[in-house]
């Protein structure tokens, strides 16, 4: 979590918000690195994307709707895999995965990380080359992984003592010899919510460093020799802006490289140092450039193989937030507008915690912004929330709104291209909104809306 994060979303803040929201900002402007890369605002005062303005778009698709920058989205692809020019990046799909996104990834060069069958399956329906694909998860069932095996998937990351016996078990009866990573705990705490930190030793990921976990476990599969040890794998935790983490995470992983070249003589060839590399939510956020996160990894890398006197591993990287997370905007529609006296003012909207649950469950700080005209009038503080049936429910937690806000403006939320559709629910029974991908002028449906029709296919009762 952001220093400034803290205690946003309680106490007794009222109508003052946090500290860096006591001055109320220009609320026509777009801050560039909060928005993707095509969006503007009109002279006419509306927001375009892609070309296309969001009435339009609001028009012909509804809202809510998750826009997708299509442009923006190759090129963040085109930043990190020429910053990362010699390693391989694996999009994590967990992020957001379907089909036409599996297509541009491919066509853009990338690997792709996905986490269960599911991820697998819309993977593979998109025609994604199986190997270039590397699987994870902490419990992946004996179907996935046979899955994964018979499609010949390019690396499984393993996780536990069980999956290793699974997999060798599956690898034999297939006459195959898949390659495996072990995903490593290396003792990092990671700067960001205790719930997308995942180096740390008391949780469910990986195999403990310090425990001598993950020394044993690369040492089974170099001993049964069933399976093919590439290399060791590292992820630190979601949102993180400070690089710090993944040195003190590299130079440990690298020990054990080390550690297992000493014991074994094998110098294992591939290191995944994860992915995790923060975005701008707010202005409060100052993420790094592809590039400059390129520059001190494998500075990092070179200088802790120095050390270690190790050939460099061909690095790879996992980024999934940062690849996806700013090239979409929610657009919504506001249904009321409360002003509580003396407290705050509350602008609904038509969606919520169904198609962003990140404010509810991580204390996450957006952006918003009237999207269907400019405001001359004064800018007021305001919280917008969505139409659940849980106060809890807010998507954006303060925000300056121009005082004349009201039912019928659009209003567009920046920063959600990443766990928002992939942790979309139909809590109240509210249908999921379509992914729209905008580009030159023209609009198509990628995921398209769901229907009341959809929510009751399910129920057979
Ligand atoms: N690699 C591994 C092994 C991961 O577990 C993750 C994310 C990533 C890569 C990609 O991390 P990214 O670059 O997208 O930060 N739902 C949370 C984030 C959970 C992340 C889970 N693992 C959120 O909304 O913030």
């Amino acid at each position: 979590m952001r220093a400034h994060e803290a205690g946003a979303l309680h106490g007794d803040l009222g109508q003052r918000g946090p500290a860096w929201l006591r001055t109320p900002h220009d609320v026509n402007a777009l801050v560039p690195q909060l928005w993707p890369r095509t969006v503007t605002r009109s002279e006419a005062g509306h927001l375009e994307i892609g070309g296309v303005s969001v009435a339009a778009l609001a028009q012909e698709h509804g809202t809510p709707a998750y826009l997708l920058d299509e442009d923006d989205l190759r090129s963040r692809c085109r930043d990190f895999a020429g910053a990362f020019a010699g390693a391989d990046v694996y999009y994590a799909g967990k992020s957001f995965l379907c089909k036409a996104v599996v297509r541009v990834i491919d066509e853009e060069g990338l690997f792709l990380d996905v986490c269960s069958g599911g991820e697998l399956a819309v993977a593979l329906a998109a025609g994604f080359p199986a190997e270039r694909i590397g699987f994870h998860g902490n419990n992946k069932s004996v179907s996935e992984l046979t899955r994964a095996v018979e499609a010949g998937v390019g690396r499984i990351i393993v996780d536990s003592i069980q999956e290793i016996d699974r997999l060798s078990a599956l690898a034999a009866e297939a006459g195959t010899r898949p390659k495996v990573l072990v995903r490593v705990t290396v003792g990092v705490e990671a700067h960001t919510h205790e719930f997308i930190a995942t180096a740390h030793e008391d949780q469910k990921f990986g195999f403990s460093l310090a425990g001598g976990a993950a020394f044993q476990a690369a040492v089974k599969i170099l001993d049964e020799d069933v399976l093919e040890l590439r290399g060791l794998h590292s992820h630190i935790g979601s949102q993180i802006f400070d690089t710090s983490g993944f040195e003190v995470a590299a130079r440990r992983v690298l020990e054990l490289q080390a550690q297992i070249r000493d014991a074994r003589g094998v110098e294992l060839p591939d290191l995944d140092l994860g992915g995790g590399f923060g975005i701008a939510y707010t202005t409060q956020d100052d993420p790094s450039s592809a590039g400059d996160l390129a520059k001190r990894i494998n500075k990092i890398v070179e200088s802790e193989c120095e050390a270690a006197s190790l050939r460099k591993p061909r690095l790879s990287i996992e980024p999934g937030r940062a690849i996806v997370g700013p090239s979409v905007f929610t657009l919504y529609e506001v249904g009321t507008v409360k002003d509580l006296d003396g407290l705050r003012t509350y602008v609904s909207v038509d969606g919520g915690m169904s198609d962003n649950i990140r404010t509810a469950l991580y204390d996450a700080s957006y952006s918003a912004t009237v999207a269907g005209r400019a405001s001359a009038a004064e800018p007021i503080l305001a919280r917008v929330v969505g139409k659940h049936c849980e106060s809890g429910d807010i998507v954006v937690k303060d925000e300056f709104l121009p005082a004349d806000v009201q039912p019928g403006d659009l209003l567009a939320v920046p920063g959600t291209g990443a766990y928002c559709r992939s942790m979309a629910s139909n809590y109240n029974h509210v249908p999921r909104p379509p992914v729209v991908a905008v580009r030159d002028g023209a609009s198509r449906v990628i995921v398209r809306r769901e229907t009341e029709d959809d929510l009751l296919a399910l129920d057979v009762g």
